[in-house]
């Protein structure tokens, strides 16, 4: 089964844009695997927009430009699997990309069989330029063309949250759906981008994941995606421990060649990776939520094996002292249990707290922990 638990990869379009080719791409497929990416659960290199000619071969299939991709696509799917890694590739349901390059529109079942034959595994399809107001249709077209193709293929829509993506994705094949617009490498697109997706979480789960879009971590302003400096560190723990909470596919976008040692230590955290591919895939609870009359947002998830991932977002500007009584959550506070709690960054058991949990956390930063309900004296 694909998609069991939130796709996990990296993708060129944050960094790269347009300026894609064979060597950075074969670069990033080494560090991914070299610098413990593909370790850490990193498995899909993606090639996003901009990979092909402007034009269809005589037989109207899609081909690599000859600049950028001198030896072809196959050549370097070969390279990707050749390290361990799966292979995906970006086309659109429009007869054109959002970059102007040729779409699938019309072509689908075709370009599905070419996309089999080079050994893709991973489909990013993109949202522009389909003739009719609704494209539900386009994707489930999509979704069979690559069922068809003999190669088992992971279906990554991108349409942006368009036409209540959540309710319908799951039933047309789609195994994670874009359901905002694109990212940009600051604390508050990382703010609203995950804000507008809590109340559609629920719909969240094994097999079709929300996708919120790729990771701008470690960018620091650089890139396709990036404004002015970017994020500090703590907006990008804060942003990645989100990702992982609310089971968002993590694709990173960053450059893996320049990364700083407190981006790799980020985005290969092995607990927030633990609760991003939970095997239970639960979506969380909002015990608190900064969108009403709090100013900080608390969440909850139940996780397999009887474990929780509790976790206190601050997005202002001050620091924060924040308490979640064990009663918003249901539990009296003579009922006998407390929690045996875990810090997920700095890996310290913290024993076990009774009635309440109370933490600081920094301006624009987040505490994440992992829990055991224990009976308690
Ligand atoms: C859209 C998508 C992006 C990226 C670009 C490529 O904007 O949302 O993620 O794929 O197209 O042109």
């Amino acid at each position: 089964m694909l998609a069991k638990t939130p796709p996990m990869g990296w993708n060129s379009w944050n960094t790269f844009g347009e300026k894609i080719n064979e060597q950075t791409i074969m670069e990033m497929a080494d560090f991914m695997v070299d610098k413990g990416f593909l370790k850490a659960g990193y498995e899909y290199l993606v090639i996003d927009d901009c990979w092909s000619e402007k034009q269809r071969d005589k037989k109207g299939n899609l081909v690599a430009d000859h600049e950028k991709f001198p030896n072809g696509m196959k050549y370097v799917a070969d390279y990707v699997h050749a390290k361990g890694l799966k292979f995906g590739i970006y086309s659109c349901c429009g007869p054109l990309t959002c970059a102007g390059y040729p779409g699938s529109f019309g072509h689908e079942f075709q370009d599905a069989k070419f996309f089999a034959e080079i050994g893709v595994d991973f489909l990013k399809y993109d949202n522009c330029y389909h003739p009719s107001a609704s494209n539900k249709l386009g994707y489930n077209r999509m979704a069979m063309a690559l069922k068809a193709s003999g190669r088992e293929i992971l279906f990554s829509a991108c349409n942006w949250g368009n036409e209540k993506v959540w309710e319908w994705a799951r039933s047309r094949g789609i195994h994670m759906y874009r359901s905002t617009g694109d990212i940009f490498d600051s604390f508050e697109s990382i703010c609203r981008l995950s804000e507008s997706q809590k109340p559609n979480l629920g719909y969240s789960g094994t097999g079709c994941f929300n996708d919120i879009d790729m990771l701008v971590v470690g960018m620091k302003g650089k890139g396709n995606v990036g404004i002015e400096s970017g994020c500090t560190d703590a907006q990008y723990r804060y942003h990645f421990a989100m990702w992982c909470m609310f089971m968002s596919p993590l694709m990173i976008g960053c450059d893996l060649r320049t990364i700083s040692d407190e981006t790799h230590a980020l985005l290969t955290n092995k607990e927030l990776i633990a609760i991003n591919q939970d095997e239970e895939a639960r979506p969380p609870i909002f015990v608190r939520d900064n969108r009403g009359q709090h100013d900080n947002t608390i969440c909850f998830r139940h996780l397999a094996n009887g474990e929780y991932a509790i976790a206190f977002f601050n997005p202002s500007d001050k620091d924060k002292h924040i308490m979640l009584p064990y009663y918003e959550i249901g539990l009296d506070p003579l009922c006998g249990y407390g929690f045996k709690i875990r810090d997920c960054f700095t890996g310290k058991n913290l024993g076990v707290h009774k009635e309440f949990f109370d933490v600081k956390v920094a301006a624009g930063d987040c505490r994440v922990f992992r829990a055991q309900l224990v009976k308690a004296k």
